[in-house]
């Protein structure tokens, strides 16, 4: 009997590492899950260290074989999918963090971005990069790593340093700091790469003065990046054979893979994204052009339009970190449903800035509404709703965009589980949102796109089999009601 195939999905997100084992009908055999340290050294700036992120992953990878009952020996490739723009240089030979990782929550670029608009560069950004100038992204955080890190500059010129996005790190290190790559999906979000050569480009990069030397090589995001070298839970020779920025590699778990299909993900962030198809479309309503991945086999690059708005289940974990009102994080949900509605509180979850359609890098979360009957319970309420508000707008400036309304919208991620935000969701869409059985979509399309580029399968077309709705939430509310509370948000917006 052949021996049975295992792909290991490695999921390097904001606030933890997940690693799940996929067999070839892609069942999950085994997971881990570990979070790490966020530091933040001021107001608005958020960090990572590189080497804990790394120790995290290679603790994940042992525990989910363990979890598993494998070895290493079992696995037959691994594909990364990772938080993107987060943003780290190291020395090229010893794999040295230079600084931590600045996280793409991090506000600290925003005066950076602001002269950049002064000077009118935004609309050739757009143009080239499909993105707009915001913190968000890796370029600027770029730009004040080399300004602030003395000696940095001299030796990346001397190509002595690599930059790169956790992708980039992640598989530096599984293959023993023999490869520097990075897919075309996590190079989307940087502000450097031209979206339609796919390669770094010259024009952006001395806007942003950054040495070409210290660039990883772009790929596409299935196919053999290197193996496996010197680790401690994986041995020698395992093909590391794709990878894909989380919310691109949700879309491919989601198997979106047909213009129009679009996915929206409940992480520490949302992030809502539409298959656009093999021709980027630019936005004209704030919301990002991106490669959504590029296969080998097909030979063909797929774009996605994508809103991302920086808070959802972030505003959870501040309501049980920051408020202390709730113990753990699903228990919001019983909290929220013990009040029949939020009593005209509204909050806007702009905790990290606004990210799109709104692009405000200085705006604040903000309760608005509240009186001497507002108890706890309405605030967790109007969390909730908060989260949805801002994917209504996003679904909205996409429906203007690409012309086309999104029929079923498909829900994953964290808070996709909590069934009062779902019924929101599809109450302020007025289309019915689908939640699939596996929420962890996004170590599936790792798990996918890593044993596409190794050959365990050949074709999507496993993905599409495999993908089971769990429960779908029709709209209820009414329009005049539906109404009432976008005008309370748009107006709680304004003043954020
Ligand atoms: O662009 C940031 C995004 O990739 C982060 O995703 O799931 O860690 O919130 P997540």
């Amino acid at each position: 009997m052949p021996k049975t195939k295992y792909v290991l999905a490695l999921d390097q997100g904001t606030t933890g590492t997940h690693v799940s084992i996929l067999d070839s009908k892609l069942k999950v055999v085994g997971k881990s899950y570990k979070e790490f340290t966020q530091h933040f050294p001021k107001p608005s700036w958020v960090e990572h260290d590189l080497d804990e992120i790394w120790a995290t992953s290679e603790w994940c990878i042992a525990r989910a074989l363990k979890s598993a009952g494998l070895t290493g020996r079992d696995i037959s490739a691994v594909g990364i999918t990772n938080q993107r723009e987060t943003t780290g240089l190291w020395t090229r030979d010893t794999g040295k963090p230079l600084h931590r990782a600045i996280v793409w929550q991090d506000r600290r670029t925003a005066d950076l971005c602001r002269q950049l608009k002064e000077r009118g560069v935004e609309p050739r950004v757009r143009e080239t990069t499909g993105l707009v100038v915001d913190p968000y992204f890796s370029g600027t955080k770029l730009t004040w790593l080399f300004e602030h890190l003395k000696g940095a500059r001299a030796k990346a010129e001397r190509g002595d340093v690599c930059f790169g996005t956790i992708d980039t790190w992640l598989v530096y290190k599984l293959t023993g700091g023999t490869t520097h790559v990075t897919d075309v999906s996590n190079a989307s979000r940087t502000l450097l790469m031209d979206l339609r050569t796919l390669q770094w480009s010259d024009e952006m990069r001395s806007l942003l003065n950054v040495p070409g030397a210290c660039l990883p090589q772009i790929r596409g995001s299935a196919e053999v990046y290197g193996t496996t070298r010197g680790m401690r839970s994986l041995p020698d020779g395992v093909p590391v054979a794709g990878m894909a920025g989380d919310q691109q590699a949700a879309l491919f778990g989601q198997a979106c893979f047909e213009p129009g299909e679009s996915k929206c993900t409940y992480g520490t962030g949302a992030f809502l994204l539409m298959n656009t198809g093999t021709e980027p479309v630019r936005s004209s309503a704030g919301l990002l052009t991106t490669v959504a991945w590029r296969l080998s086999a097909t030979g063909s690059t797929t774009y996605a339009l994508e809103g991302s708005s920086f808070i959802a289940g972030a505003a959870v974990q501040w309501m049980r970190d920051g408020l202390k009102a709730i113990k753990r994080a699903p228990d919001i949900e019983a909290l929220a449903a013990s009040v029949k509605d939020s009593g005209d509180v509204v909050f806007v979850p702009a905790l990290a800035g606004l990210g799109a359609p709104h692009w405000r890098p200085e705006a604040r979360g903000l309760f608005a509404g509240m009186d001497r009957s507002t108890t706890v319970a309405h605030m967790a309420r109007a969390v909730l709703e908060g989260i949805a508000l801002q994917i209504h707008d996003l679904a909205d400036a996409m429906r203007r965009d690409s012309g086309r309304t999104i029929p079923v919208f498909k829900a994953d991620g964290g808070a996709a589980a909590n069934n009062l935000l779902m019924q929101y969701q599809a109450d302020l869409l007025g289309v019915p949102v689908v939640r699939p059985q596996n929420l962890e979509t996004t170590s599936l399309g790792a798990a996918f796109l890593g044993g596409l580029g190794a050959g365990v399968w050949d074709s999507p077309e496993a993905i599409k089999r495999a993908w089971k709705a769990d429960k779908t939430f029709k709209p209820k509310m009414k329009p005049p009601e539906r109404e009432r509370h976008l005008a309370k948000w748009k107006r709680a917006v304004e003043r954020a």
